[in-house]
């Protein structure tokens, strides 16, 4: 299939002289327009693959029709032809949504690879733009989430965030515990700027500035502090933590967000804005009482596909097990993490993530486990110990499908 393309200038010696340039087989002029109205008839009736337009000093009308072009007909690419390829008409062209701009062509050979460059450049964008895989962002948010204070929350964000540093992936952790939330101790961080201060300083945020108000971990986790103080919460909107969010998550691979243990405007956009809700559990009977409460309401808002349930705290000797909490709250246990009070009070203590402090632990070795999943594609697998009915010492990895 030969390109089509479609030449338009108002000097008619411009036309001449483009058409001199345009000797290869893979290309067919199909038409000339002097611009105006005109052209956009003709661009109609022709449907071409590409417009070249000449481009003269001050010719602000051949700008606007290469701008209602761009807009009207995005799969006729535009190529500019300027008399003069200064700075001012190069950003004049970007600035109506021109990219494609060159001077006048040298040769006939070198102006054919050129239009068969941008047209094979420009139709791979138009074809990732309207392929809806591409669309997704690989990306993975996930929102940590528990029905009540102390179930280990902070704990597994910050460990989960520092192992997926270290396995090279870019990681942004974001404290949404707005009131308490203390992701930087678990860093031993001090926070100069927060959460606040980027929502009141910045109207309209970009990835350098929101960058600008995180703290970089020495594991390359660069982590969004809460408030300072429990009052500057409410100067936090959902619609500030949406926009952040969709933002971050076009610049990391992982975005993690630790939560209050209560449902509030932020939580629940965080929830909604995730890949991934770790619902965090424990073995006791309030902890799944509110659990179960906490689940019906993902429910109703259709959330609970994206539920992976965690036990934190898992101990063997327990009159509860895996199957009375699978029963209690109806859903499958994705992960249990055991319990390990000294390993995980002295990491929080010195400000050193377990994963790094005591890579050996049990509780390492769990969280690593996570984040290896979650690397490989988490949904389509379960972490669980090798006895489904006690909990089990060891960890293994099975592919069973929920
Ligand atoms: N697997 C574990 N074994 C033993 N102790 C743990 C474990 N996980 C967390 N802890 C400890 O439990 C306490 C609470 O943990 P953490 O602060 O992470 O909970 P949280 O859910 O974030 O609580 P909050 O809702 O109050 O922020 C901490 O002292 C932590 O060291
Ligand atoms: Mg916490």
């Amino acid at each position: 299939m030969r390109i089509k393309v479609l030449l338009i200038s108002k000097m008619e010696r411009n036309i001449g002289a483009l058409r001199s340039m345009i000797d290869d087989a893979d290309i067919a002029v199909i038409g000339e327009s002097i611009g105006g109205s005109v052209a956009l008839d003709k661009i109609e009736n022709t449907s071409p693959d590409i417009i070249i337009m000449t481009l003269g000093a001050g010719d602000t009308d051949v700008l606007s029709l290469a701008e209602r072009i761009t807009l009207h007909r995005p799969r006729s690419f535009i190529i500019l032809v300027a008399e003069n390829l200064d700075i001012e008409t190069m950003q004049a062209a970007v600035a109506a949504g021109c990219h494609n701009i060159t001077e006048f062509p040298s040769s006939p050979k070198e102006f054919g690879e050129y239009i068969k460059t941008i047209y094979n450049n420009e139709s791979l964008r138009i074809k990732s733009l309207s392929d809806k895989d591409t669309l997704v962002w690989a990306s993975t948010v996930i929102t940590i989430f528990g029905a009540k204070g102390g179930l280990g929350k902070s704990t597994i964000a910050a460990n989960l965030a520092v192992k997926l540093a270290e396995k090279r992936k870019k990681v942004a952790l974001i404290d949404l515990d707005l009131q308490f939330g203390d992701l930087h101790i678990f860093l031993d961080i001090e926070p100069k700027d927060t959460i606040t201060e980027l929502v009141q300083d910045v109207m309209t945020p970009n990835i350098d500035s929101v960058r600008s108000y995180m703290a970089v971990h020495s594991s390359g986790v660069h982590l969004l502090c809460a408030p300072k103080s429990p009052e500057y919460a409410e100067l936090v909107s959902a619609e500030k933590v949406q926009s952040l969010l969709s933002l971050l998550r076009s610049y990391y691979d992982y975005v993690i967000v630790d939560t209050s243990p209560s449902f509030n405007d932020v939580t629940m956009t965080a929830i909604e804005a995730s890949s991934i809700i770790f619902f965090v559990t424990g073995l006791d009977i309030s902890i799944l009482r509110n659990s179960k409460l906490s689940i019906a309401i993902l429910e109703s808002l259709q959330q609970t596909d994206k539920v992976r349930l965690i036990v934190n705290k898992a101990v063997d000797i327990n009159s509860i097990t895996i199957n009375d909490v699978q029963r209690i709250i109806g859903y499958p246990i994705w992960a249990k993490i055991p319990s390990d009070y000294k390993v995980a009070v002295n990491a929080l203590n010195r400000g050193v993530p377990f994963v790094t402090g005591a890579p050996n632990s049990k509780l390492s070795e769990s969280v690593s486990l996570l984040s290896d999943v979650l690397i490989k594609g988490s949904s389509n697998y379960s972490i669980m110990g090798k006895n489904n009915k006690r909990l089990g010492k060891k960890f293994s990895i099975f592919n069973k499908k929920q």
